[in-house]
């Protein structure tokens, strides 16, 4: 049985027109797009999952926030707003804005990351993990295995697996461990929390074997609401207390504030200790000018650093967080009455759907997530994206093609747009191509990719 949809608590006041093209319009869009979901117009989609990130809806405060950005090139009254309301959330002592999260990653991984060394994380976001390439390091993942299993049903599946991670460490030697990254929460594992207990282990290790931790802090909020929710011990402390101590283990943080910030530009860095840390921040500053602009916009407009200040605070508001998971937990609970497999319990920011288990014909090496992805577009209109081998791409060492741990569609669910029928017609076109899964003997083949990050622009054909 379907659970109960969480009332939106909040009103909407202004609206944008979607439209549905027919099948055969659909049909003939993705096939100019190279059947790949990237390469489509957002007005050729009626319901847009590609992403969560910057794809939110402002509140009237944002918007007003808007008309109040102070566009001063140096010093402007929006950077100290935003500054100021970082520290109160985060207390750490530094912030750098940037323009989005990959830029947080450019600006500070190759101050401190270079080649022959690794760094390790619960699972590598392909952003981060390109970064990590970029700067000349290797990126390892290391997430419990609880997590490679999708119907396995447990608490706190983006943890990080301590036991492996402490192997890493000695098999590669300390010194050559350039970061340990935490990823909260996991997106590449389905928007899986982590809990406060395993930040903390992990960063005892981190300072057992003096490695620099990081937190990637997409979805920080989403997390901590998991962590009230979840964990015993923190039931009665605040979301607020809950991110408080979750940052105080980690020295750093690289945000993408396109996603629970719930705006549709924007990130930043933090620096927990500014005294021992001199250097990096000097090192983050040059490498911000030259790369996003000066210290106090970070590649922003002044309306930007306005916005992000306001919705960092929205974004932790509890009732709120209660009816964006409830979301995910509506669509999921739709899942589970019609047999259609996801990563579960369902993580923060989408339903990720097991197109391994709805297509077990097609070989990880045609892409059964982007099959999925090809056929929700022309089912219904619905664009999401492969979280899976397509995505992941091939070895950096070999050129070979890598096999994922998962073969994902992610329904990534943007904050505050869409409405419960949304979900009802989402549910709808996956039991629809369920009917006619097996009847699928192929999946797609790669005619042409870029050298990195490759599901952004590749061009498919299907296999005939
Ligand atoms: C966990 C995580 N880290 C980093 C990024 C990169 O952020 P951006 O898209 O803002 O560059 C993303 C984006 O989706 C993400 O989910």
């Amino acid at each position: 049985m379907a659970i109960q949809y969480i009332p939106e608590p909040f009103r909407i006041k202004m609206v944008e027109t979607i439209k549905m093209l027919t099948r055969e319009e659909r049909e003939q869009r993705i096939k100019e797009a190279k059947y790949n979901l990237f390469n489509l117009k957002g007005e050729d989609c009626y319901i847009d999952l590609l992403t969560d990130s910057g794809t939110n809806a402002m509140s009237a405060q944002q918007w007003s926030g808007v008309m109040c950005g102070d566009e001063a090139y140096a010093g402007a009254s929006s950077y100290y707003h935003l500054v100021d309301t970082a520290k109160e959330i985060f207390d750490y002592d530094f912030f750098q804005p940037v323009h989005q999260g990959r830029a947080a990653e450019k600006v500070l991984l190759p101050t401190f990351l270079h080649k022959g060394q690794f760094a390790i994380s619960n699972m590598f976001f392909d952003t981060t993990r390109a970064h990590v390439e970029l700067a000349g390091a290797r990126a390892i993942d290391c997430v419990v295995k609880e997590a490679k299993d999708p119907s396995k049903r447990c608490k706190f599946k983006g943890n990080m697996d301590l036991e492996k991670l402490e192997k890493l460490i000695l098999e590669h030697g300390p010194q050559n461990i350039g970061l340990v990254v935490m990823t909260i929460t996991n997106n590449s594992a389905g928007g899986q929390p982590v809990s406060l207990e395993n930040m903390r282990q992990v960063s005892e290790i981190c300072k057992k074997y003096d490695i620099l931790l990081n937190i990637d802090a997409a979805r920080y909020a989403e997390n901590a609401y998991f962590v009230k929710r979840d964990e015993d011990a923190c039931k009665n402390m605040s979301i607020l207390e809950i991110i408080r101590k979750m940052f105080s283990y980690a020295d750093m943080f690289t945000m993408s504030a396109k996603k629970d910030t719930i705006v549709n530009m924007g990130g930043l860095i933090g620096v927990k200790d500014a005294e021992k840390n001199a250097e990096l921040i000097m090192k983050i500053k040059a490498n911000c000018i030259s790369y996003e602009g000066f210290i106090t916009y970070g590649g922003l407009a002044g309306r930007d650093l306005e916005t992000l200040a306001i919705g960092l605070k929205e974004g932790l508001d509890e009732n709120y967080l209660h009816y964006r998971i409830g979301q995910m937990e509506y669509l999921a609970s739709l899942l589970d009455d019609a047999g259609i497999s996801y990563q579960s319990p369902v993580g923060g920011h989408g339903v990720f759907v097991d197109a391994a288990a709805m297509f077990p014909q097609i070989p990880y090496y045609e892409f059964p997530g982007q099959v999925l992805a090809i056929e929700l577009y022309k089912e219904a209109g619905i664009r999401t994206c492969d979280i899976g081998s397509y995505m992941l791409g091939n070895d950096p060492d070999t050129g070979e093609q890598l096999h994922a741990d998962f073969e994902f569609t992610r329904l990534a669910i943007p904050r505050r747009v869409y409405t419960q029928a949304h979900l009802d017609v989402i549910a709808r076109a996956l039991i629809a191509i369920k009917e006619r899964a097996k009847d699928m003997k192929h999946g797609y083949r790669i005619t042409w990719e870029p050298p990195i990050l490759r599901h952004f622009q590749a061009s498919l054909e299907p296999v005939e």
